[in-house]
């Protein structure tokens, strides 16, 4: 029985399904029942319709903003200090590939909120993240999406996230951040990573800047945490390979046309076109991809179901080996 925050063994046999240290990181205090006491039947009929249309937080899923009343978590319309993902219909144990995704990234020193499953009435797991977007004194913290700094505007086809490159990213970036190459790094590992866990969805809604808490001035500090991390090849090993263009006219390296998938050095090009410097694009793949054994390992001690494990871990191999590769 491993933890449902951090998959690691539980010593205690006191029926317990996280540890004290990981209830104290979640919630402040051991003094939180973290199984919920309503079932997904009951979310997607009731609490949908109250809570969702007001809800700060959106997206194409449905979720829930949670917050903690009687030592339970309950759902509330605003000022939720927590954020429910359920698994979609459509995408059995998405909430098991988010949170070991999530911690996957952390592994690979990518910024992660604090994290978890939980347990509906019935027992099936959930996705349970601490919101990043409120100041310890609950204050808002300034966030905005890609779409937004780019002042896209939203289509009902929901193309509007996929119609730019991660080097307009980048660049977009070092520019509305008064030229932090920093913060340009940092998202460059975020695409490394989404690539080697093969999440096929780091679009633009997936991509934040925030402002820090008593900045003055209108350049955002910094990316905000991680979010919405998952391997999507599982749902649809269709899909693009990348949720954006690489590149900015919408080009392929010749060895990618020769190859036909991404390897290091269309990322090392990518972060050239950034403004990296090779040595930190390459060492910045590197800090990613050594980390591919403890990943592995922690796929194995996930809770999602053993074929998926199987071919998450099958994913990883595969990306490792072409991020690795110099032809
Ligand atoms: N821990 C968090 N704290 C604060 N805001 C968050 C957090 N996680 C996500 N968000 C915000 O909520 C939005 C929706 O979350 P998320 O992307 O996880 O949902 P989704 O429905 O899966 O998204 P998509 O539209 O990509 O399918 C994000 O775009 C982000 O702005
Ligand atoms: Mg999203």
């Amino acid at each position: 029985m491993v933890c449902l925050t951090c998959l690691k063994e539980l010593s205690t046999t006191s029926g317990q399904e996280h540890h004290d240290s990981c209830l104290r990181r979640l919630f402040d205090t051991t003094a939180v029942r973290s199984r919920l006491a309503f079932t997904r039947a009951e979310v997607f009929q009731d609490f949908r319709a109250i809570h969702t249309r007001r809800m700060s937080i959106s997206g194409v899923q449905p979720k829930l903003m949670l917050h903690v009343e009687d030592k339970e978590l309950r759902p509330v319309a605003t000022g939720g200090r927590y954020i429910l993902k359920p698994s979609p219909e459509s995408f059995p144990g998405a909430a098991e590939n988010e949170h070991v995704s999530m911690l996957l990234g952390a592994l690979a020193g990518v910024d992660t909120p604090t994290c978890s499953l939980v347990r509906f009435a019935d027992g099936e797991l959930a996705y349970l993240v601490r919101r990043f977007d409120r100041a310890p004194n609950g204050d808002k913290i300034h966030q905005e999406d890609l779409t937004q700094i780019l002042a896209i505007s939203r289509t009902t086809d929901g193309e509007f996230k996929y119609g730019r490159s991660y080097e307009e990213v980048g660049e977009t970036i070092y520019t509305a951040t008064d030229g932090k190459l920093g913060v340009v790094l940092r998202f460059f590992e975020r695409v490394v990573f989404s690539y080697l866990i093969k999440n096929g969805d780091y679009h633009l809604k997936n991509i934040s800047l925030r402002r820090g808490p008593g900045t003055k001035g209108l350049s955002y500090t910094d990316l905000t945490p991680n979010y919405d991390s998952l391997n999507t090849s599982l749902y649809s090993p269709k899909e693009r390979v990348t949720a954006l263009d690489m590149y900015k006219d919408g080009e392929y390296s010749s060895s990618y046309q020769m190859l036909g998938f991404h390897c290091q050095v269309d990322f090392v090009d990518l972060g050239r076109r950034m403004g990296l410097p090779t040595k930190a694009a390459v060492q910045a793949i590197s800090k990613v991809v050594r980390k591919k054994d403890q990943m592995k390992q922690l796929l194995r001690a996930s809770y999602m179901a053993p074929v998926r494990q199987a071919q998450f871990i099958a994913d990883v191999d595969e990306r490792a080996m072409a991020l690795a590769m110099v032809p």
